[in-house]
């Protein structure tokens, strides 16, 4: 069964432990933090900050996915702020090697992603030091988009990078995730799974958790 990482990015930001509070009614498994800088992508979210006040009222997983130019810059900031699992991208640090090792180093598990246009092989080099590897379903900035079907292709491909490493790695799937594709990217190797809008779309938002994960059983 795959893991349930909802993204709060299409939370109540007026109200974000009422939410939280409610994700973790329904089973969900890590906390997904979308933290965008308006360069990266054109979109402009929160910081370190705002995970430091909900570190004090969640025990989920904190799960960073770092949609910001140079992240090497905030590393310690993340992890001061109660960081769990700290995601980079490939296209957006110069010397991804060294940043990280500055994650492991500060005790946080290691993240990387690649937009719906890296290839795969981006991953070869990187992938012997990694926890997680994040592959994009949509262009990063925003939620709510659809998801992009060709990266079922792309998630096999990792899985098999994976696999070969010898390690215990997560294959993170993000963007357009829904009861229409979750059994199709499972089955291409996925282990957790992002969330927003199909599940802070729903009336019943435990339950939309809870089908989203029967249907990879
Ligand atoms: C997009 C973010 C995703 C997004 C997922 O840049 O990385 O985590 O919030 O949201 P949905 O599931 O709504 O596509
Ligand atoms: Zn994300």
């Amino acid at each position: 069964m795959i893991k349930i990482a909802p993204s709060i990015l299409s939370a109540n930001f007026a109200n974000l432990e009422k939410d939280i509070k409610i994700l973790e009614r329904g089973g969900a498994d890590w906390l997904h933090l979308d933290i965008m800088d308006g360069n990266f992508v054109p979109n402009i979210t929160f910081g370190p900050i705002v995970i430091k006040s909900l570190r004090k009222i969640t025990k989920l997983k904190l799960d960073a996915h770092l949609m910001i130019e140079k992240p090497e810059r905030y590393i310690e900031d993340f992890k001061k702020a109660g960081t769990d699992i700290l995601t980079v991208h490939v296209e957006a640090t110069t010397h991804l090697h060294r940043t990280i090792t500055q994650i492991k180093k500060l005790g946080m598990k290691t993240g990387v992603s690649i937009n719906p246009s890296t290839p795969a092989i981006a991953l070869r080099e990187i992938i012997p030091f990694v926890d997680l590897v994040l592959v994009m379903t949509v262009n990063p900035g925003f939620g709510g988009q659809k998801f992009i079907p060709t990266m079922i292709r792309k998630i096999q491909e990792v899985a098999i990078m994976c696999e070969t490493s010898g390690r215990k790695i997560h294959l993170q799937v993000d963007g357009g995730i829904d009861e229409t594709n979750i059994r199709a990217v499972y089955e291409a190797g996925a282990t957790v799974t992002v969330a927003g809008y199909s599940i802070f779309s729903k009336e019943n938002i435990p339950k939309a958790i809870q089908n989203l994960k029967k249907l990879t059983r």
